[in-house]
């Protein structure tokens, strides 16, 4: 999805050399969201003008755009205050192009240049505005009718600051969005907003921050809007386009004030990590300005229980924790992260001395969550398959209905949900618009709101009732590892808090606290495995095809791995419930078919076995995952994984890992880039 990074510095002496460095390499870290097209723009050391680059492909291409582009001294001479924006574009309005590469312009003079995360819906009608009064378009993006917009206004409205020109287009827009915006009319300033779209705004000082939160201005909701001139809208219809209550700073709240600053706007703390730990998450529709250095928060009007200020949070998060290290790609260091991250996740919580588990974020919740009507777990793509994973043992050790949703078949059902509802919403990045309407769309209704996410301070856990984080560290690579076995760990955790009480239950439920303190070790076997699942993939790589079977506790690995192995390596590959087979998907099997089964010796293993039978006397070669050991399983075949044993429901996290190496070392093999699969993007915050 989109990154946008803008930098600026005040009374901080910078070269325009290291201010374009600061933007690549905030572009860099932004680069595992998936992009098409990249670029920045900075102010020309020749006049006052704006200059930008942009390029189509990897951000190295801007990078040797820029080095090639902006040599000269007048580039090395420090600017005390200056102002840069860059962003990633992941396109969705227009093809992957120079034009529709942000940033995007309000005229050939650069006057506004906007970048812009999100999509704003009723771009047509603005643009139609904006083309009847003489406008000229030149992208096919939705945002460059935000660049234009704003143009407009300050034409209009010569009197207004630039805040007050982004909060007059903001309100004209519709959808998604977060932006920031540079404008030569107004030198050393950067406004920028969110909609939707997640945006923090990174502070750097040389001495301790003078405050820990920033207070919020509100515009005066008293006065009507004045109008200015008639929108057009489709259909001939029109809608006045007003001009808004112009906030007012009040007098007992200042700003934050410090006198060498520098701030980051980012999509997300991974850019700004190496800069400094302390930000601030923007909420819907807050305008930040950044004006002699001085930022402030506002808002257009106050709505009852409005916070007065945004606090400012320190991030936890350390640099190495992005850094690749060693490894090639970020996927496999999060691959080989796991025997530590599934730790994180359990760190704190459980007590294997008692064996207790405490969940803080929800341990206040847990009396209602008890009486509720049913449980609703409710994701999309890996996330969604960790509640696949799950389900089963929720059931269990809760003994409530437990409904799994993928968040957009979810929404398109216009499901029932009713006051007694619990909704966990799970999601790595916390800003999945799907996951994030179907959130709200529960919350409307009164259900009870979970958020289990691994990005701190994001819309999801922002908009949760309560919730678990899940620990899992930073995740990088497009394809989701860590982040699902700690997921799956988080809502074992969860079952394990909902049963503590049932005397019926103890002793299962010390089987699988016992099973999570041996854990991190058994993952640690598991990825000794890595060098032979290497040379399965050497058999597996030029096929069209992969079928992954199982059923019970391992249907879910199955999904995981098929959907590893096509968004990594653009193979074909399909989870198959063995249970199933017989009901279609059997007449895929024959000696070419790859094929790969689960076989775990647990309470369906002989089911599993009748599958491999009904595959083998086919003439189906499966490569078959069993536990350890298991010489008569592994009989049924000449390829075969054998994994440590632990309990039933945990088996998903044992199995799954062979499923990401194999999906890894395909991808290797056929060439494809790893860490930033085509046409995917890390963080989908569009619908
Ligand atoms: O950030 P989320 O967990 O909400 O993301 C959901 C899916 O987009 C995500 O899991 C996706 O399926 C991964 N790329 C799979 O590896």
């Amino acid at each position: 999805m989109c990154g946008i990074f803008a930098y600026l510095n005040y009374l901080t002496p910078k070269s325009r050399h290291e201010v374009l460095d600061l933007l690549v390499n905030g572009l860099k870290r932004l680069e595992y969201r998936g992009y098409d097209s990249t670029g920045v723009a900075i102010d020309s050391p020749e006049n006052k003008d704006i200059v930008m680059v942009k390029r189509c492909g990897k951000v190295k291409v801007l990078e040797d755009a820029i080095n090639e582009g902006f040599s000269g001294k007048e580039y090395d001479a420090p600017v005390m205050t200056h102002v840069g924006i860059a962003h990633t574009r992941w396109a969705t309005h227009g093809i992957p192009c120079e034009t529709n590469s942000h940033p995007q312009r309000s005229d050939e003079g650069n006057s506004f240049v906007v970048v812009h995360n999100g999509i704003v819906t009723n771009y047509k009608d603005v643009k139609t505005f904006l083309e009847k009064r003489g406008y000229v378009f030149e992208s096919d993006t939705d945002t460059e009718v935000i660049a234009k917009l704003v143009y407009h206004l300050w034409k209009k409205h010569p009197g207004y600051s630039f805040r007050e020109l982004v909060e007059q287009v903001i309100q004209q827009l519709e959808g998604a969005f977060a932006i920031a915006i540079k404008s030569k009319h107004f030198p050393g300033e950067c406004v920028a907003s969110r909609r939707g779209s997640p945006l923090l705004v990174g502070i750097k000082t040389k001495t301790r921050l003078s405050t820990d939160h920033i207070p919020i201005l509100y515009g005066k909701d008293d006065k009507s809007p004045q109008t200015c001139e008639k929108e057009h809208r489709p259909h001939g219809q029109t809608r006045e386009l007003p001009v808004l209550p112009r906030i007012e700073s009040a007098s007992e709240f200042m700003p934050l004030e410090e006198k060498e600053v520098e701030y980051f706007f980012a999509s997300d703390a991974s850019a700004v990590i190496e800069h400094t730990n302390r930000v601030i998450y923007l909420e819907d529709d807050d305008v930040a300005a950044v004006r002699d250095g001085t930022l402030s928060i506002h808002r257009l009007k106050k709505c009852q229980d409005d916070p007065h200020a945004r606090e400012i949070t320190t991030l936890k998060m350390e640099i190495q924790q992005i850094m690749k290290g060693n490894y090639d790609y970020f996927m496999l260091k999060e691959i080989f992260e796991q025997p530590e991250s599934v730790v994180n996740t359990m760190r704190g919580r459980v007590r294997f001395d008692s064996n207790t588990v405490v969940l803080g974020g929800i341990k206040e919740f847990i009396p209602e969550i008890k009486r509720c009507r049913r449980l609703m777990l409710i994701g999309c793509g890996t996330s969604y398959h960790s509640a696949v994973a799950t389900r089963q043992l929720l059931e269990e050790l809760t003994e409530l209905p437990v409904m799994v949703e993928l968040a957009s078949d979810f929404l398109d059902r216009n499901t029932p949900i009713f006051r007694d509802d619990v909704c966990f919403f799970i999601s790595q990045s916390g800003e999945t618009a799907d996951s994030l309407m179907a959130l709200r769309y529960c919350k409307q209704r009164g259900a009870l709101i979970v958020g289990i996410t691994n990005t701190v301070g994001s819309s999801i856990c922002r908009e949760s009732h309560c919730g678990v984080h899940i620990n899992a560290g930073p995740e990088i690579g497009v394809a989701s590892t860590k982040a699902y076995t700690s997921q799956f760990i988080s809502l074992v955790m969860f079952a394990l808090v909902m049963s503590e009480d049932r005397l019926s239950l103890q002793q299962r439920r010390l089987e699988i606290i016992q099973a999570l303190s041996k854990l991190p070790d058994q993952i640690r076997e598991v990825l000794k495995l890595d060098k032979q699942v290497q040379e399965l993939a050497k058999d597996l790589f030029h096929h069209k095809s992969l079928l992954i079977m199982g059923r019970g506790y391992n249907f879910a690995t199955c999904l995981e791995g098929a959907l590893k192995v096509k968004e990594l390596t653009y193979m074909h590959s399909e989870g198959i419930m063995a249970g199933e087979l017989k009901h279609g998907p059997l007449a895929l099997i024959d000696d070419r078919m790859p094929v790969l089964m689960i076989v775990l010796r647990d309470p369906v293993y002989v089911k599993c076995i009748n599958a491999l039978q009904q595959v083998t006397s086919r003439k189906g070669c499966p490569i078959i995952v069993c536990e350890e050991g298991d010489e008569e399983t592994k009989s049924f075949s000449s390829r075969s994984l054998e994994i440590p044993r632990t309990v039933d429901c945990l088996q998903g996290i044992l199995t799954v890992i062979p499923m990401q190496l194999l999906s890894y070392h395909i991808a290797v093999l056929r060439g494809c880039d790893v860490d930033c699969p085509r046409n995917l993007a890390k963080s989908v915050t569009v619908e």
